[in-house]
């Protein structure tokens, strides 16, 4: 069941798609403190508390106190309280369980017993906001119930389920065409390059740096023949720039957002000085919308929405401010404090909260302070986009995921999870956040495989690779002045060549149980204790996860080390694959068993009863045969309802899009 409270005069972000009527009485499990205007909850000793979507630490939440505050940080260590995404929904697993969903877009605090151990607490900055609170037998039910509430998740094209190489740094059209060209000669899978900014004429949005990239639409056709798709990124700001269509329009139009005495807001992001689309101006919205065409008539299918929390280098007034205080300074004697303001002050220049709370939209006439409804911006960013390839291409699916987010954006669009580092923290970090997303109605979902920042090594990207095959998204990306991530810049080719070949024989599975998770509600990614709710043990395993319905994994993610220890909550097949055509299986009892898993192998587990279908390696999603086998863990008999469509329409709902398989024995 589904209760909703209103309080305040909540802004109305959209995230909620069903209308649920207003209950006026107490509401039930949290208490609202009339004086600090904190709701509360106790927590009992064994409670465990699940959601919250992208943020930083563990399964079980329990133990941290976590914010909804949109923020462009690349260092996900594990003080930091808040990443790009603010999804303010949670499951408390009690003896009685229920779901929490606050609608609000400001700034939210939620502290899960970690100031106080036996209470978690949630604070607002304000108290305008709906309140949904969800009632259900169990965890998987309650999350089923919260996402019919937001309503049906995005679907990506099915080639946008192939492997994607990128990187900050693909200079010009003769490098990416060696990109593609290292992959084919060397044998290994390829569906997407993304373009990072180099392609843009000095950071602009929709324009192509024409010497670097005469003939982008030439290219793109190229490329497309060989079954690789270029995916191009988009920024948040504008570039001001006079004789530069997008900035000319836009201030013409006044759809950027505005400072207290309603000039454009100046910023700094890549470009330098940009304005900010004011996207949460609907008439904006459709206009920034439609300037993707510019990129779809080049024969573009995909993009990747980015600095839209909205990142902020610096804003032109702050900057003033810093410089002459920094003048002041450098005429002293730095002390402890002198020293420290300094340095603070450079370090606050960026995403700066004074600046977050200086600028306006205009929301229906009305003028809103963007800390109010911070975490929508990129939202409505991605969401310009969905509308408008709705409008432009109502037939066809374009790839779309965006680095900000908010929930209601999941029926936009997926998310990447930013700038991750090479390191081994991260991967298992990865692997934690993926059944949180997918709780919050975000299932094509990705991160930066190998590590975005830092130095990656082999082993590192070779164990990324072996979850990234169970990802939706699997995209290898690396900033500008890292070491280079393709997988052919290694020793071992062939490993490589081995895993990503057998992302393409897991894709009929991936791609059936990513549909099922959108058309059901239901989730991709399942913690164990999700499924095996009878068993105590697996509460805490926050390292193996449920892949749809057949199988579970449990990756390495350890440096040097050739295997790990698997619980197994009842007897399971272990399949080792070495390649997309080659296995070896073993039938392992329920308890917990020391798993060798060598780098160019990829082990999973068929759950009794089940199985899952597998694909002949191909080079892309457009070459692979449609002829499937079938891995099984059949007692007597196992079961498996196989999605599948054309990978381009939307037409999802067809009865014949599914087939049931069954294997007797
Ligand atoms: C941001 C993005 C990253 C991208 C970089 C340059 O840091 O998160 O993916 O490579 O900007 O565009």
């Amino acid at each position: 069941m589904i209760r909703k409270y209103r309080i305040g005069t909540p802004f109305e972000t959209e995230a909620v798609v069903l209308s649920i009527k207003e209950e006026t009485g107490e509401i039930p499990y949290l208490d609202r403190n009339e004086t600090t205007g904190m709701l509360v909850c106790p927590l009992k000793k064994e409670d465990i508390v699940y959601g919250l979507g992208q943020n930083i630490r563990g399964i079980n939440k329990r133990g941290f106190v976590y914010e909804s505050n949109c923020s462009d940080d690349p260092l996900h260590t594990e003080g930091k309280r808040s990443l790009y995404g603010a999804h303010n929904f949670f499951v408390v697993d009690s003896d009685e369980k229920f779901g929490v969903f606050l609608d609000y877009p400001g700034k939210a605090v939620f502290d899960i017993g970690f100031t106080k151990t036996d209470l978690l607490t949630i604070s607002t900055e304000d108290e305008n906001y709906d309140l949904y609170l969800i009632d259900g037998a169990s965890v998987t039910q309650i999350v089923k119930q919260f996402r019919e509430l937001i309503g049906r998740s995005y679907v990506a094209p099915m080639w946008a389920f192939g492997y994607g190489q990128s990187r900050w740094s693909y200079n010009d059209e003769k490098e990416v065409r060696e990109v593609v060209e290292n992959f084919r000669n060397n044998k290994i899978g390829l569906d997407a390059v993304y373009l990072d900014i180099d392609y843009m004429e000095r950071y602009k949005d929709f324009t192509v740096n024409r010497e670097t990239f005469p003939d982008l639409a030439g290219l793109a056709k190229e490329l497309k023949e060989k079954g690789v798709r270029l995916v191009p990124i988009i920024d948040a700001g504008v570039k001001i720039e006079e004789g530069y269509d997008v900035y000319e329009e836009g201030v013409a139009k006044d759809y950027f957002c505005k400072d207290e005495d309603g000039n454009n807001f100046t910023v700094g992001v890549w470009p330098g000085k940009v304005y900010l689309p004011d996207f949460l101006n609907k008439e904006a919205r459709e206009w920034f919308g439609e300037k993707y065409s510019f990129l779809l008539e080049q024969g573009i299918e995909g993009f990747w929405n980015d600095m839209n929390e909205p990142a902020l280098f610096y804003s032109e007034k702050n900057l003033d401010h810093v410089f002459a205080r920094l003048d002041e300074l450098r005429k002293k004697n730095l002390d402890i404090h002198s020293y420290f303001e300094m340095m603070d002050l450079v370090k606050g220049i960026s995403n700066n909260e004074e600046d977050y709370r200086s600028f306006y939209h205009n929301v229906n006439g009305k003028k809103i302070r963007h800390d109010k409804i911070h975490n929508l911006y990129g939202y409505n960013m991605t969401r310009a986009a969905g509308e408008a390839f709705e409008r432009l291409m109502p037939d066809k699916r374009i790839l779309m995921f965006s680095r900000s987010s908010y929930i209601g954006m999941h029926r936009y669009s997926g998310i990447w999870t930013g700038d991750n580092q090479s390191w081994w923290s991260h991967l298992l970090l990865n692997l934690k956040m993926l059944p949180s997303l997918n709780m919050c109605g975000f299932l094509f979902i990705g991160a930066d495989i190998g590590g975005f920042g830092d130095n990656t090594s082999q082993d590192l990207l070779l164990r990324w690779l072996s979850l990234g095959v169970f990802t939706p998204l699997m995209r290898n990306h690396s900033a500008l002045g890292t070491r280079r991530q393709e997988p052919y810049c290694f020793d071992d080719t062939d490993a490589f060549r081995r895993l990503i070949g057998i992302r393409y024989a897991l894709l009929p599975y991936i791609y059936s149980e990513y549909m099922k998770a959108v058309l059901r509600n239901e989730m991709m990614f399942l913690p164990l204790a999700f499924v095996y709710t009878e068993d105590k043990r697996v509460k805490e395993i926050e390292d193996q996860l449920l892949v749809g319905d057949s199988i579970m994994i449990a990756p390495v993610y350890t440096q040097n080390a050739t295997g790990r220890y698997v619980y197994l909550p009842e007897e399971m097949k272990l399949i080792r694959m070495h390649s997309a055509g080659e296995w070896e299986e073993e039938i392992l009892p329920a308890g917990d068993h020391y798993i060798s898993v060598e780098l160019d192998e990829i082990v999973f587990f068929i759950r009794k009863g089940k199985l899952l279908p597998l694909a002949k390696e191909a080079d892309c999603v457009d070459h692979m045969e449609s002829q499937l086998t079938y891995l099984d863990f059949a007692d007597k008999k196992a079961e498996y309802e196989l999605y599948r469509d054309d990978g381009f329409s939307k037409d999802y709902d067809k009865e014949t899009n599914w087939q049931k398989i069954v294997v007797e024995k």
